[in-house]
């Protein structure tokens, strides 16, 4: 197994392979779920694959529509947006306290509420410490998994990335705007991670494009000869993708999208 799937776009680590099924363990249903426990996420686990750090399922293209205007968006009641998790029982106290941080962070600043999965709950964000840092984009039917390995993922910025992308959010530098802010030099990119960098007809919501963003890559993500990838139109050496925490764009996007 690759130890070294963390981190892929930060550390940019360029010789990872992300584009594998999700392991067989998977398929086993291990558990219809007790009051406090709930069962392992279903959804589509079985033919999921890795692009990038985005789980899809296989009968979705890479560049389908946002997936906000097929539904994936969480359901609103009220003025709050209730989102359910569980965090596995695979990571200590100190471990859990990192991701809680993390979601509490959405909770103070955004209409998004992070509440502890109880039974009943049918979809539901399922934190477990698996093969690297990746998550499903948006809502998934039955539950999902968001994958923050211990050995690389449990950072602010990594558990509001990951966070992020099942709220429904793309990479930055795929924005349908994209090309106004950035040049992508696909020659200095990794054959098998080109797909990575391309644009999306995303929703914008009017927020502009944010090179502090928690959700943009290094310059030099995966790089094949160790050049750009991402360069900034207006300065070419303007140095981004390294953002501690979620900028205030990225809160912004958020409360757009659920209409905070
Ligand atoms: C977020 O807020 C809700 C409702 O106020 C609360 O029940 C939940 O525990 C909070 N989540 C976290 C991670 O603190
Ligand atoms: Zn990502």
């Amino acid at each position: 197994m690759s130890a070294v799937v963390f981190l892929l776009l930060f550390l940019a680590i360029a010789d990872v392979s992300v584009s594998v099924p999700i392991d067989n363990e998977y398929n086993i249903d291990e558990s219809v779920g007790d009051s406090k426990t709930p069962p392992r996420p279903k959804a589509d686990f079985e033919t999921a694959v890795l692009y990038d750090d985005i789980a899809k399922p296989k009968t979705l293209s890479r560049n389908a529509d946002p997936c906000t205007a097929k539904g994936c968006k969480w359901p609103k009641s009220g003025s709050y947006v209730y989102v359910p998790y569980f965090i596995s029982e695979s990571y200590s106290q100190k471990e859990r306290n990192i991701i809680i941080r993390g979601l509490q962070s959405f909770n103070v600043s955004t209409c998004i509420r992070f509440v502890p999965w109880k039974c009943g709950d049918r979809d539901f964000i399922y934190i477990e410490n698996k093969d690297g840092c990746w998550s499903y984009v948006g809502r998934q039917d039955g539950g999902q998994y968001i994958s923050l390995n211990k050995g690389g993922c449990l950072h602010q910025s990594v558990v509001q990335h990951e966070v992020i992308h099942a709220l429904g959010f793309n990479h930055e530098q795929v924005r349908s705007d994209r090309d106004t802010y950035v040049r992508i030099l696909f020659e200095n990119i990794l054959p098998d991670k080109k797909f990575a960098f391309e644009k999306i007809e995303t929703n914008n919501l009017g927020t502009p494009y944010d090179f502090n963003s928690v959700m943009e890559y290094r310059n030099d993500a995966f790089s094949k000869n160790g050049k750009l990838t991402i360069v900034a139109k207006c300065n070419p050496n303007l140095k981004f993708g390294t953002a501690k925490e979620m900028s205030a764009n990225d809160i912004l996007r958020i409360k757009r999208l659920y209409e905070c």
